[in-house]
């Protein structure tokens, strides 16, 4: 309903000029916010206008004397009596707006033929950079990164059904010390993986990534050597390329295993892209008065954060070897994202998906970037924290031996869970289903159920990973929403025209409080899409989906609509189809497909 609360809004406006003209004359006055939100409560209507209480005041009058004339001018104006039912003044000053119910139902009529359900596409959008998943080469991919992969596919979803051109990147770790230890120690332990694709497995790279590390930390010499390797490979050294680009390919095709059986489409530009603008970044640090050399080390001091001795600190953006760093990188990539193209991206908005542990990494080059004036007017650099994934004991997610979890295993064990659900549930009903049903229903519960407890929690608090929760038919998990949808779709099987053609030409006269209740419902789905876009909250489309279930549950229980009376029926088969509609899309927008039947 956000094109009517700006109509509203727009109304408001105007009857607070005209019942107060005195304040709309005063240039410093106070002005008019009519201060409109949805209703807290069904009982108060649609929306409320809290826009007298602040004026009484610079107006010395009491606030419902003053929210009185605003309903008079209100009801003046026949665009709003048109729109809404007699406002109600409430509480101190509260002006209570109910819609009337001929006008919500044509708003369900204008959504039935809307394949967008009433969400405006923006128009001539810049760029929106999401940087999400970025796992590190030679290294398995871990819950964190399953985490930022799942909240940065279904935020870029969100953008792009709004019409924003997203560039999905993958930021992946492939440049840097790790290269040079791991290419040492493989020269010596296992040439044969620098030079023959395959030769080992990414379970073998990652614990020879362990020893490489592990030599690094107390073998001077092993240093060294590493050092000159990473010299080596950043200055092109052939042997040394052809080396990191096989031990890339094999990272890269475990990732994208990953990747495939999410459904996440993403452009790898790794860290390494970036190499040949990081001289540039520091030229333009030094050119622009920003760059300090502290100990050798060339770093710019952040303004308002301070270490423990309280002393600013500081960026390193160039170490005393001449080596540059994870940060360095990081603030190439906000240049070049940002730069008008061809030179750059072009982008507006920048959001980065990482666990809540870099947010101070993030804080710090954000603001190096925009004391660089990197950032374009209106250029918005953000950062999407999120907690870490605990086991259900409150503690890291490990395996029962200790180990860290794999994201395969994981994502195997959510699937052959779902597998024996359904086949316990269909014992239960004596229903026999074939094997390939059997297969694509547990393959589609078991991920959607991980990703689901992963959306729907506030992503910034830690989250207990369950099996058994996240696969519960009851509360506010997948299943249960994508049980809704096989609950309409089923109606349709039992003869109910979902299609339109029953319902296409019969007017929308709804007479139930369930029905009412629904179509409220239904209603919000724009104002919660332009939230999520603004707040980057998955969690609260999670939130609405599952109350858009409940309040759909609840009117199939209490109304009939197989069995309605004739002139009843079409409006209700319509409020069904709509529900399938916005539950199918609003799942779709978290990366998580739907069934007709489970
Ligand atoms: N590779 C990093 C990690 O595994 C995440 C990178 C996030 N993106 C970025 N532009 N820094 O923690």
């Amino acid at each position: 309903m956000l094109r009517i609360a700006q109509t509203l809004d727009a109304q408001l406006r105007v009857a607070m000029e005209r019942a107060f003209p005195q304040v709309a004359a005063q240039p410093d006055g106070p002005g008019f916010d009519p201060q409109l939100a949805p209703a807290s409560k069904p009982e108060f209507g649609d929306f409320q206008a809290n826009g007298a209480l602040p004026l009484a005041k610079p107006l010395g009058q009491a606030p419902r004397a003053i929210a009185a004339a605003i309903v008079e001018q209100l009801q003046g104006q026949p665009a709003f009596t048109e729109l809404c039912l007699e406002p109600q003044i409430a509480g101190p000053g509260f002006i209570n707006l109910t819609l009337r119910p001929e006008r919500l139902a044509d708003e369900v009529q204008l959504r039935l033929g809307d394949p967008r359900l009433g969400v405006p596409p923006v128009q001539g959008a810049a760029p929106v950079v999401v940087d999400f998943s970025s796992p590190n080469i030679a290294k398995e991919m871990h819950v964190g990164h399953l985490r930022s992969t799942i909240i940065g596919d279904s935020l870029a979803r969100v953008l792009e059904f709004r019409g924003h051109p997203v560039l999905r990147l993958n930021h992946v770790g492939d440049w840097g010390t790790q290269f040079g230890m791991l290419i040492t120690h493989l020269k010596q332990v296992a040439p044969e993986a620098l030079s023959t694709a395959d030769a080992v497995d990414l379970g073998d790279l990652v614990a020879f990534y362990r020893q490489a590390k592990a030599r690094f930390d107390d073998d001077e010499a092993f240093q060294t050597t590493s050092r000159e390797e990473v010299v080596k490979l950043q200055g092109g050294d052939p042997v040394s390329r052809q080396a990191w680009q096989l031990l890339c390919d094999q990272s890269r095709r475990e990732f994208q295993k990953i990747y495939d059986r999410l459904a996440i489409r993403l452009s790898e530009r790794g860290e390494s892209f970036y190499n040949p603008y990081l001289e540039a970044v520091v030229a333009d640090l030094d050119a622009s008065g920003l760059l300090v050399t502290d100990d050798g080390a060339r770093c710019v001091f952040l303004e308002g954060v301070s270490g423990k001795d309280g002393k600013p600190l500081p960026v390193i953006v160039q170490k005393s070897d001449g080596g540059f760093n994870y940060a360095t990188t990081d603030l190439a990539a906000i240049r070049y994202r940002f730069a008008a193209a061809p030179e750059g991206d072009g982008a507006r908005r920048v959001i980065y998906v990482t666990d809540a542990g870099q947010a101070n990494h993030f804080a710090g080059v954000f603001q190096v970037a925009r004391r660089a004036g990197w950032l374009p007017d209106g250029g918005r650099l953000e950062h999407v924290p999120f907690g870490l994934v605990q086991g259900e004991d409150g503690k890291k997610l490990k395996t029962r031996a200790g180990d860290t979890v794999r994201l395969r295993d994981l994502l195997d064990e959510a699937v052959e869970r779902a597998e024996a659900d359904l086949r316990r549930r269909l014992a239960e009903e004596g229903r026999s289903e074939e094997e390939a049903f059997i297969q694509h229903v547990a393959t589609t519960v078991g991920l959607a159920a991980v990703k689901y407890a992963d959306l729907s929690q506030n992503r910034i608090t830690n989250y207990q990973f369950s099996f058994d929760r996240m696969l519960a038919l009851q509360g506010n998990t997948a299943p249960y929403l994508l049980y809704a949808v096989v609950r309409i779709a089923g109606i349709a099987r039992k003869g109910g025209d979902l299609a339109g053609g029953e319902a296409a030409d019969a007017p929308l006269i709804f007479t139930e409080p369930q029905e009412w209740a629904l179509v409220r419902e239904l209603l919000r789905f724009d104002a919660v899409i332009a939230e999520v876009e603004e707040e980057l909250l998955p969690n609260r489309l999670c939130t609405y989906l599952f109350e858009l279930s409940q309040v759909f549950n609840r009117f199939y229980d209490q109304v009939p609509v197989l069995k309605a009376e004739p002139e009843a029926r079409p409006p209700r088969l319509a409020l069904c189809r709509l529900t399938a509609d916005t539950l199918k899309l609003g799942l779709g927008l978290l990366g998580i497909p739907t069934l007709e039947r489970m």
